[in-house]
């Protein structure tokens, strides 16, 4: 049996809890090599140049029916007039199965609701790759998983090519010329300086995946030159990390057309009628992205139908995307797993482990409709505790307690001490799948390092040797999910022995979003994000390098971030690895953080498995290994619009065939 000392804290309330009573009750170590678990689909290495171009070409194509329908009738211009000058071409050799045709639908399933459609004003879509398919950005990242880490840069996508000024102070970025929104107005610099003017930097409005200033870094700005370029300014030289901030979620700008005239500062809006001026119900918002909304059931479905002023095409003028229709069944996270198995929906990402054996049992049939195939360990949880103490989410007395207790290092690592990381990971799956993680980067990244990462073995502390009666703990968890209960259900077993009452507030993703955001939790679980799985995506997030930039400790209204000392070192890593050329040297740093990290408790690590992508077999094109999660989700990573179902596939599941979307507002297709 361990020894144990009372920590106490004068903070109003007799609250106390047990710590072991040495600095250390397990000495710590580095984790246990994990069970290997070959990632089955391997991912071919291919030239970050190889990928796409951006050219004019001789001649351009669409589907047939829309030249009959809309094109001979005068509804739209020709293909030609519809493209910009110089589109985006995806190359051939890039793609899996090549060059493709028109048709079919991917049917999506997911466990989110619409908020609405005003993605810049924070307004979630319900996820599961809706947001990601309206959305084109600046610089495009997530098919940066089969290029090699050292030939990492992001894509340029919205931006078609930029070029640094000699002191490496300032980027100029040069925006594809003569795309239009999909409604046909022209896109511009405009578009672009409405998302980072009255959106980003907008105090009163936070984009939905949480761009700020800081994103970008400190003191960056940003302004229009012509229609066509727009130039930032650095404090730093040379922060080529930003080109990441500039892809998915961070710098997708909406329709300035429509969003700017209800804007508060144009309008006489308030910020929340600006907010939810386009509830689910408002059909074909404008968007750069290749499909449109055109339909939306509560509770049923969403349908986007192809955008015809799509600026993106194969090598052969062929206008993308290939896919007619997308379709976002309305369901549940664990449904969309049965559903793509069972070929009655398209595509998964396999995450929750509770599915994995059922998936893999009837993905084993050669009949199966679907492929399954699993990737490296880029799927985690973390157990993460408010670290505000200075007002962040106004805690009343209590809540503030547990703030100073989360802030001392004995009890961070009491806590994690007392996670069996085994035991949690079984009671998800049994077999190879999950692995002692401690917290820190995922061991599937490529700047993960075993040996700078901290382990604080498991201690089986007696129950009922523990004080703290008086320690309430309310944690965050989102119910949509059937992982994040089963973790939080055993988090809160197995701090009972330590003495302490962790009391669940389960809610949906939305709510959980917003009250994580408000800084209104005790402790939270939270699934990794891209910062812990890339590390070079969403960078910013890894410590609060920002007053809004980190998940679990932000500064308060008015005030800055009350930083522990540790914290400072791993923002001063952040900002170095932000401005730092040299791999070897960003290498360094990472591992210094890892160190830091993991030692002093910084996130509580719970597990981390691979997932696997789940996809119907009709679909070519699909990029051998596609992780499910790493850059961003595979919705992403598979470049949906470069996708497609060859005539002799083709099924008939397109709900709006031969139809194009609408006016801005109006019901239903054109
Ligand atoms: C949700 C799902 C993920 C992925 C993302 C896309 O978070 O759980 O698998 O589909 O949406 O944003």
């Amino acid at each position: 049996m361990r020894t144990l000392r009372k920590i106490g804290f004068a903070a109003g309330l007799a609250l106390s809890v047990a710590v072991p009573a040495h600095a250390f009750a397990s000495e710590p170590t580095i984790p246990p090599e994990p069970a290997t678990f070959p990632a089955e689909g391997k991912i071919h290495y291919v030239a970050r140049d190889s990928i796409l171009e951006f050219k004019a070409l001789p001649e351009y194509h669409e589907p047939d029916w829309v030249t009959e329908k809309y094109v001979k009738t005068g509804k739209l211009p020709p293909v030609k007039d519809r493209l910009p000058k110089e589109p985006l071409v995806f190359k051939t050799a890039n793609m899996t199965d090549g060059t493709g045709v028109y048709g079919d639908t991917m049917r999506h399933v997911i466990g989110g609701r619409p908020e609405g459609w005003n993605y810049g004003a924070g307004q979630t879509q319900g996820w599961g790759g809706i947001d990601i398919g309206l959305s084109e950005c600046l610089t495009r990242t997530a098919p940066l998983f089969q290029v090699e880490a050292k030939d990492t840069e992001p894509l340029p996508n919205l931006a078609k090519s930029w070029d640094w000024s000699s002191d490496g102070h300032k980027l100029t970025m040069h925006l594809i010329e003569g795309a239009k929104w999909s409604d046909g107005v022209p896109f511009n610099a405009d578009d672009v300086m409405f998302y980072w003017d009255d959106e980003v930097v907008d105090p009163n409005v936070s984009p939905l995946n949480g761009a700020t200033p800081e994103t970008f870094g400190v003191g960056t700005t940003l302004k229009k030159v012509d229609d066509y370029t727009v130039e930032w300014t650095f404090k730093e030289a040379f922060p080529r990390q930003y080109l990441y901030a500039m892809a998915y979620g961070t710098f997708c700008p909406g329709p300035a057309h429509i969003l700017k005239p209800q804007h508060p500062k144009y309008s006489k809006n308030t910020y929340d009628q600006f907010k939810n001026a386009f509830p689910p119900e408002y059909m074909n918002l404008p968007v750069m992205g290749a499909w449109v909304p055109v339909e939306y059931r509560p509770d049923d479905i969403i349908v986007m139908r192809r955008n015809p002023y799509y600026w993106k095409v194969d090598e052969k003028g062929n206008q993308l995307p290939y896919l007619n229709e997308l379709q976002y069944k309305l369901s549940t996270w664990a449904d969309r797993d049965v559903q793509a198995v069972a070929g009655s929906g398209d595509f998964s990402n396999l995450e929750q482990p509770e599915n994995f054996v059922a998936s893999l049992k009837r993905a084993a049939d050669k009949n199966a409709p679907a492929r399954l195939a699993f990737g490296p360990r880029l799927i985690g949880y973390n157990l993460r505790m408010n670290f505000s103490a200075n007002g962040w989410g106004n805690p009343d007395e209590r809540g503030q307690a547990i703030r100073e207790l989360n802030r001392n290092e004995d009890f961070r690592k009491a806590v994690t001490m007392a996670v069996d990381r085994k035991a949690l990971g079984d009671s998800l799956v049994k077999g190879p799948f999950t692995a002692i993680y401690p917290g820190g980067f995922s061991s599937g990244t490529s700047f993960y390092d075993r040996k700078s990462t901290v382990y604080y073995p498991f201690v089986n502390f007696l129950a009922g040797t523990a004080g703290g009666k008086n320690v309430e703990i309310v944690m965050l968890v989102n119910n949509d999910y059937t992982t994040d209960k089963s973790l939080a259900e055993g988090v809160v077993a197995q701090m009972e022995k330590l003495g302490l009452r962790v009391v669940l507030n389960g809610v949906n993703g939305t709510q959980r979003d917003a009250i994580q955001y408000s800084g209104r939790f005790d402790w939270l679980i939270r699934r990794n994000d891209q910062e812990l799985t890339s590390v070079v995506q969403n960078t910013e997030q890894l410590a609060p390098v920002g007053p809004k930039t980190s998940w679990n400790h932000r500064a308060p209204e008015s005030g800055e971030v009350d930083l522990m000392p540790f914290e400072k070192d791993l923002v001063d890593i952040v900002n170095k690895f932000v401005t730092t050329q040299d791999n070897d040297q960003r290498a360094d740093l990472m591992r210094q953080f890892q160190k830091i990290s993991t030692e002093n408790v910084y996130n509580v690590g719970l597990t981390e498995y691979p997932g696997a992508l789940i996809i119907n077999k009709r679909f070519s094109n699909i990029p051998q290994g596609t992780p499910i999660f790493m850059f961003n989700w595979a919705e992403d990573s598979i470049v949906r619009e470069r996708i497609f179902v060859a005539a002799d596939k083709q099924a008939k599941y397109e709900l709006y065939p031969e139809e194009l979307p609408g006016k801005p507002g109006d019901k239903g297709p054109m």
